[in-house]
């Protein structure tokens, strides 16, 4: 059956918890779809994992349609949500309410996020107004990484937990379905989620959160450019694929790939005639 924010809500009243992965193409959301995730989080961290870049500010409003497009026709029973990438949604609230829609209508989207809490909470209003559901995502926000001096965990001050609190609670108030909390404090991510009706996704952010969220390269150890702490492996697919790279290379040069059963046939008189 087909995930909602209906659906987000009704888990967090029943205290079940919300799985979310990250996908950016057709087949890894099928996968990831057929596994039974809630939901799929088209990531502006394609960015780093599918484009190479050390950060995800040069992503673009169409990188990001395009990738949700892909992922939106894999997708049968997983709630899309698409990133707005950075200065998509800052510069105005019309702007914001714009890109959200091109995300909806040309990326297919079930719902969009944006990064941000009492800053941008006129544009989660504006937004979920125009009939849009918004995830918003609060902590360590990474469109802000020059802003923070890098990728460091948030709100472990009295002052920065507090209003990471603010945050949250304006979110929530503004009109947002679900918030990211990452890399915050696990108690500080256990309390927002008790104060919040709105379930919380956590990355970096402990158990105590309401669902989790994470890249799914990070969890299939298929990216080894950093390895955050709050990463685990799930599998170890890298060193799989390295394996059957180097095995088809070397047949290749043996000779032995394609063997018979990958070739097609064509009967003898057909190649005669054509000396
Ligand atoms: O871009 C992304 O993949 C994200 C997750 C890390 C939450 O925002």
């Amino acid at each position: 059956m087909k995930n909602t924010v209906a659906t987000f809500q009704s888990m967090k009243e029943a205290g079940t918890k919300i799985s979310m992965l990250t996908a950016y193409d057709y087949s890894t959301a099928k996968l990831e779809d057929e596994a039974g995730v809630n939901s799929i989080l088209v990531g502006d961290s394609l960015g780093q994992v599918m484009l190479g870049y050390e950060d995800t500010l040069s992503v673009t409003m169409e990188d990001m349609i395009h990738h949700t497009a892909a992922v939106a026709r894999g997708a049968k029973n997983a709630l899309v949500v698409a990133d707005m990438p950075f200065m998509s949604y800052e510069p105005s609230i019309e702007m914001a309410v714009i890109n959200a829609g091109r995300l909806m209508k040309e990326g297919r989207a079930n719902a969009v996020k944006l990064e941000g809490g009492v800053r941008v909470a006129e544009q989660i209003r504006a937004i979920t107004q125009a009939g849009i559901p918004v995830c918003a995502h609060i902590g360590l926000t990474p469109q802000s990484v020059n802003a923070f001096g890098g990728f460091k965990v948030q709100g472990k001050s009295a002052a920065a937990a507090q209003s990471l609190v603010d945050d949250a609670l304006a979110i929530q108030e503004a009109g947002a379905f679900a918030v990211v909390l990452e890399c915050i404090p696990a108690k500080l991510a256990a309390l927002i989620s008790e104060k919040l009706t709105i379930p919380t996704i956590g990355i970096g952010a402990g158990a105590g959160c309401d669902g989790q969220v994470l890249v799914y390269q990070d969890m299939l150890a298929l990216f080894s450019d950093f390895k955050p702490k709050f990463v685990k492996h799930f599998a170890n697919l890298g060193p799989a694929m390295v394996q059957a790279f180097k095995d088809y290379d070397a047949e290749v040069k043996a000779g032995s790939f394609p063997a018979q059963e990958h070739t097609y046939k064509i009967d003898d008189e057909v190649i005669d005639k054509l000396y």
